[in-house]
């Protein structure tokens, strides 16, 4: 009988990987950021329509949200909050290529990590939302999340610093995305529903905060080339949703009826704000990219 020459699976399977000065320097630093202040507690607890978030250190107790079935919200609302939950739902891209990029960033990856531990409890609040207000079934929720793995999410930018930068805007403009939704369901008199949303915003505005810290790191490894990404991608700011919506202009239409965007609210609450949070962007830049913005974009 031939005998079969065999290698073992963990054979020859490593390659040396040598790491840029970049992410030595900025990898040690956001390290010690991450151990110092970023680093979180207890996730969220999301199950069977209650959603517990653990106390903070100044609470007595974890709050618990439940009896959400008992409120309604309008199909409007619930559409907008299934837009939400679509963008949200691309966390296995966020991940999966996010992850590859930070690699060897020490401080980065650990980062990564927490932050998609808290987008996925975004995902999955929002999911119990809209099944507890009779808006979708179980079914349907998993049904719309794998359609939604029917195209991938590519990432706007191809290096860490650049995604960084970025990361600040968008999350600075969910944060203001989900206070709308918040205050549209106090509106729709869903206060259950509403404080969920407070939350997700909180964790939104939580994110924003650690993302222009962790640019102003990279700021001081490189001012200028910072600067100059800084100002390319407020430039060029956009909303995920607005190009993977599966009904653009539907979405287009209800965003901005509930969440009352408008291309000067983004020019002036994302853009100028999140240039002015940098600290290291001069204030007459930072105006000036946000008329640039307001002339180029049309977002409604
Ligand atoms: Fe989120
Ligand atoms: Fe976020």
């Amino acid at each position: 009988m031939k005998s079969i020459e065999f290698e073992h699976p963990l054979k020859n399977r490593s390659s040396p990987v040598e790491l840029s000065e970049e992410d030595t320097i900025t990898g040690a630093k956001i390290y010690d950021l991450f151990r110092e202040r970023l680093i979180r507690g207890l996730a969220w607890n999301i199950k069977n329509g209650v959603v517990t978030i653990p106390k903070k250190a100044s609470e007595t107790k974890d709050t618990i949200i439940d009896g959400l079935n008992t409120e309604e919200i309008s199909e409007q609302l619930a559409r907008v909050i299934a837009g939400f939950k679509m963008v949200e739902d691309f966390l296995p891209d966020y991940m999966g290529k996010g992850n590859k990029l930070v690699r060897n960033n020490m401080g980065l990856f650990m980062t990564n990590l927490q932050w998609g531990r808290e987008e996925l409890q975004h995902s999955l609040a929002l999911g119990e939302i809209l099944e507890q207000t009779g808006h979708k079934t179980r079914e349907k929720t998993i049904e719309d999340y794998q359609r939604n793995l029917g195209r991938t999410l590519e990432l706007p930018y191809s290096t860490a610093r650049q995604i960084v930068i970025y990361g600040a805007f968008q999350e600075r403009s969910t944060y203001l995305g989900y206070m709308a939704l918040k205050k549209r369901a106090e509106e729709e008199n869903a206060p259950k529903t509403a404080k969920i949303l407070g939350y997700i915003a909180g964790d939104e505005a939580y994110h924003h905060a650690g993302y222009t810290e962790l640019a102003r790191i990279y700021h001081q490894t490189d001012p200028e080339g910072t600067v100059i990404d800084s100002l390319y991608i407020a430039r060029n700011f956009k909303m995920p949703a607005e190009e993977y919506h599966p009904d653009r202009w539907q979405w287009k239409k209800d965003f901005i009826e509930v969440c009352a965007f408008s291309k000067k609210l983004v020019a002036e609450e994302v853009v100028h704000h999140t240039l002015s949070a940098f600290r290291f962007v001069p204030e007459q830049e930072a105006s000036k990219t946000a008329n640039e913005f307001l002339g180029k974009k049309s977002l409604n």
